[in-house]
């Protein structure tokens, strides 16, 4: 069995303080997005997941950033998905990567969810999506999200995950993006330790405005409702970001934000035809872009 591991943006992350088990509350819109890696599962003999990982042709992904297999998330899925229904973790996992790592944009967690999402297929267990987010929880922060599908609204640690339209909601057009990846690894626990923008609680008009935004498919208004806590740190810690998102910014994009703790920068452009036009103009930077469109149902 073949599926698509999405990568995912962050159009909006809040951060609403620290929690006692170290990690922090958040209430962030999520979105998957066109750029994923290829996972194939099959059935193996053996008793325990087994993990291949190449990188696809020309995608910037460094292979020795790549942990042990007991540390990989995709690994890690497959061992708590069968726990939890006591299954045989009797699968094979090989990944081809396209999502670069360390980015912001959920690579680790995108195995993990597809992972969650195939093996429901493959071993006939009749989970809904919102069950699979659920165990997704105790795989990592990002996976709930991915795991649902879609525009979700995470909050807390990550774990609780909600479709951010109705179910038959008429239908949230695409808006097309260029992902900027700045060239450095950025490490998700630096980013939160120094970040200094913590609120009390979250910001009702970032929703509102997000969520109207992105219903009506109105790139300004998204690009205006934009907006990342972990931004400032990231720039301070990584001075590549900065300069990505200002290149970015110069070569026409209409909103420009970082994703997650980053540290890919994504900017909103109106078109394909105006996503190359600003993927041209970065030609000489040095920065390696992509195009690319959200994917905002399931
Ligand atoms: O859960 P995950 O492994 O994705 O988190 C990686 C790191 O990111 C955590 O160890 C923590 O430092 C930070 N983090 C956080 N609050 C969150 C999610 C992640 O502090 N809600």
């Amino acid at each position: 069995m073949k599926i698509p591991a999405r990568a995912k943006i962050n159009l909006t992350l809040e951060v609403l303080g620290d929690r006692p088990d170290g990690y922090h509350d958040l209430h962030s819109v999520v979105m998957p997005v066109s750029v994923a890696d290829s996972i194939v599962l099959e059935h193996s003999d053996s008793s325990a997941p087994s993990l291949s990982v190449t990188a696809a042709d020309g995608a910037p992904v460094d292979l020795s950033k790549i942990g042990p297999p007991e540390k990989n998330l995709a690994v890690k899925a497959a061992l708590v998905l069968a726990a939890e229904t006591q299954h045989r973790p009797d699968v094979s996992i090989s990944i081809e990567k396209r999502i670069p790592l360390g980015g912001g944009l959920g690579g680790g967690s995108a195995d993990a969810a597809a992972v969650l999402v195939g093996l429901n297929a493959l071993w006939n267990l009749g989970l809904t999506r919102l069950e699979l987010a659920t165990i997704g929880a105790f795989v990592g922060s990002d996976v709930p999200a991915l795991a649902l599908g879609g525009a979700v609204l995470m909050e807390g640690r990550g774990e609780r995950v909600s479709p951010l339209f109705p179910p038959n909601f008429v239908s949230v057009p695409p808006i097309d993006l260029v992902l900027v990846n700045p060239g450095v690894f950025s490490s998700t626990p630096a980013v939160f330790k120094a970040n200094r923008n913590t609120r009390l609680t979250n910001d009702a008009r970032i929703l509102d405005n997000i969520r109207q935004s992105l219903a009506a498919g109105d790139v300004e208004g998204v690009s205006r409702a934009m907006d990342n806590d972990l931004a400032d740190a990231a720039r301070t810690l990584y001075p590549e970001i900065g300069r990505a998102e200002d290149a970015l910014k110069a070569a026409g994009a209409v909103g420009v934000l970082m994703s997650g703790s980053g540290a890919t920068v994504f900017g909103l452009v109106r078109s394909p035809e105006h996503g190359r036009e600003v993927v041209d103009r970065l030609a000489g930077s040095g920065f390696k872009t992509v195009l690319a469109h959200t994917c905002p149902v399931v």
